[in-house]
């Protein structure tokens, strides 16, 4: 068997198993969390790995095989969120082993926004905090700033604010099923991350141009090419609202960040 087809199959062995933990989830049958959570890492170590990379760029992007990416991509970040959501629910419950996926979030976190540095006076938001916040956790801790999450999920908020009342009650960390526009804090706001599973991050940039303050600093996380498969791509910005002012990569991790400021306008 050729290596691309190898790596296919590969592709589809991920996609039967994201499927099938995503229904027993939605029927109320018994999950195996170490199951699922070997699964993420080895996705993660799946999406890492540059013999990978080769595969992918010689992948023949048939109508099939855009369905199959379009799935894993849905489908494994479903999955995160089941995983986040057991990862709070045994907070103090078990003795847990942090895995891999987790390791390689926080390896991201550190270098988030580069060389814009965050300090105890910024204000950060997260778009996307999940059920088991670490993104607001490790910021609030490292800095001392201000912190507010945003989630879509009831029980992701309900969760996330549990996760924080037992790991950060000493920080500053505010989660709420908010919109962006109907946070009061979000013409203050400094900072603002978007999670790269948020497949409606683009969107919701371009509504943040009217709200947000002038000097506002988006760290966008993305996946393009093999990463696309675990996290929503970069997509183009209009250019007369804002513009690149960096970028990090991260050739070990899931996710790449881009960082977008406003166009000042001169007028
Ligand atoms: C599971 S977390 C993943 C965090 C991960 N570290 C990352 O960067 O992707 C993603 C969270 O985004 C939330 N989410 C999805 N779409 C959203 C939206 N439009 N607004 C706010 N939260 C959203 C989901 O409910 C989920 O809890």
């Amino acid at each position: 068997m050729k290596d691309v087809d190898l790596f296919l199959k590969k592709l589809h062995y991920f996609d039967k198993k994201f499927k099938l933990i995503i229904n027993q989830h939605n029927n109320h049958l018994k999950v195996e969390y170490l199951e699922l959570c070997e699964l993420i890492d080895n996705y993660s170590s799946f999406i890492t790995n540059r013999d990978n990379e080769k595969h992918w760029n010689h992948l023949q992007q048939s109508i099939e095989i855009k369905a199959l990416i379009e799935n894993l991509r849905n489908n494994s970040s479903i999955c995160i969120q089941i995983v986040e959501k057991y990862r709070a629910l045994v907070l103090g419950l078990e003795n847990e082993e942090i895995t891999d996926y987790f390791r390689n979030i926080e390896d991201c976190i550190v270098k988030e926004f580069g060389d814009f540095h965050i300090n105890s006076q910024s204000k950060i938001l997260m778009v996307g905090s999940g059920a088991f916040p670490l993104t607001l956790l490790m910021v609030a801790e490292r800095t001392g700033a201000e912190v507010f999450g945003i989630d879509i999920d009831d029980e992701a908020v309900r969760l996330g604010r549990h996760v924080v009342n037992i790991l950060g009650r000493h920080l500053s960390i505010q989660i709420d099923k908010k919109t962006v526009g109907e946070l009061t804090v979000i013409k203050q706001i400094s900072h603002i991350i978007f999670s790269s599973t948020v497949s409606n991050k683009y969107a919701i940039l371009d509504q943040l141009y009217d709200v947000t303050n002038k000097d506002v600093l988006i760290a966008m996380r993305y996946g393009n090419g093999l990463k696309s498969l675990f996290n929503y791509p970069m997509q183009k910005v209009d250019e007369t609202r804002w513009h690149i002012v960096g970028e990090i990569i991260h050739p070990q991790s899931v996710f790449d960040v881009m960082l977008y400021q406003k166009i000042q306008s001169h007028i």
